[in-house]
């Protein structure tokens, strides 16, 4: 089945949009997110349905997290479009991958959550994923290489520096999950069915025959350093209208989105 992202319309994008020349991700620690909701309305924000998603979860950090997560989704969406935190609504692919219900907006989001961190992209007339886990990975974790890395990868990651191998399998796990999580698959695509290369300037490229030869040029993937100990995977799939890739802003949710905090976006 050929890879597809498709960008979102861009019926109502904002004059001095913010976004127009790149994509920022939000970073909120998981240890924030108490203090996070205080300040933002905390779970009177979330829908009912969330509501309840929420308290089936078992674990107080898996609840934490996926509060974090909602409440995170909501406050920076609302950064660039004049729509309250609250009023989101969200569909749901065929995989599981959420967007913002109505193309009004043009903007595409994407979340993760690991064990300390919540992050979200949000792009607009692209399309985005993001993936982060801790690093370096546990040797147990780098175990799995055979079950989702090509045999090009998996020799690439031999050949690395032992002592840098928790790292790489970390860089190149979050790389190619944010990736599949840009065209909504998520794992439901092998992991072993495409490969993620460094290249020789520095970066990343994916290499997916799945993605028809015109919009391959489109993709940019990436991982930053995230902290101390995150490797933070982001894919952007870009319009055709920008002239290669794009920037990716790192920003801070309790810096710049807590009430009192001026606002970025259009609101
Ligand atoms: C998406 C997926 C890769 C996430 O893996 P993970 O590393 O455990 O979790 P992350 O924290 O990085 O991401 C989770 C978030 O990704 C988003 N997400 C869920 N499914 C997604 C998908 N198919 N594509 C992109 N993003 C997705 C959600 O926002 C989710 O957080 P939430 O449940 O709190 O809303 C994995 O759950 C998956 O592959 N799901 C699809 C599996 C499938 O085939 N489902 C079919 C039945 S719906």
């Amino acid at each position: 089945m050929p890879v597809t992202a498709e960008a979102p319309d861009t019926a109502r994008e904002p004059a001095d949009d913010p976004l127009a020349g790149g994509a920022d991700v939000w970073l909120l620690a998981e240890e924030d997110v108490e203090e996070f909701a205080a300040a933002t309305g905390g779970l009177e924000l979330l829908t009912e349905e969330e509501r309840a998603r929420h308290d089936r979860l078992l674990f107080p950090a898996a609840r934490t997290r996926f509060l974090g997560a909602r409440l995170l989704s909501r406050e920076v969406l609302s950064q660039y479009a004049d729509v309250a935190p609250e009023e989101w609504r969200f569909d749901k692919g065929r995989f599981g991958r959420p967007s913002v219900h109505g193309a009004d907006w043009g903007l595409d989001f994407n979340l993760t959550h690991t064990n300390g961190l919540i992050a979200a992209i949000v792009v607009r007339g692209r399309t985005a994923g993001v993936d982060a886990e801790n690093t370096p990975a546990r040797p147990e974790a780098v175990r799995f290489a055979p079950k989702v890395f090509t045999p090009l990868e998996q020799e690439v990651l031999r050949r690395d520096r032992e002592d840098q191998r928790g790292h790489a399998f970390a860089d190149s796990w979050v790389a190619k999950e944010a990736y599949t999580k840009a065209t909504g698959m998520g794992m439901a695509r092998g992991f072993d069915a495409f490969s993620v290369h460094r290249l020789r300037g520095g970066g990343l490229a994916v290499v997916d025959e799945e993605i028809p030869e015109p919009e391959r040029p489109l993709w940019q993937i990436q991982v930053l350093q995230v902290w101390d100990r995150f490797a933070l995977g982001i894919a952007i799939r870009a319009s055709e209208d920008d002239a290669g890739p794009i920037p990716v802003r790192l920003r801070s949710a309790m810096a710049e989105l807590l009430p009192g905090v001026s606002r970025s976006g259009v609101r």
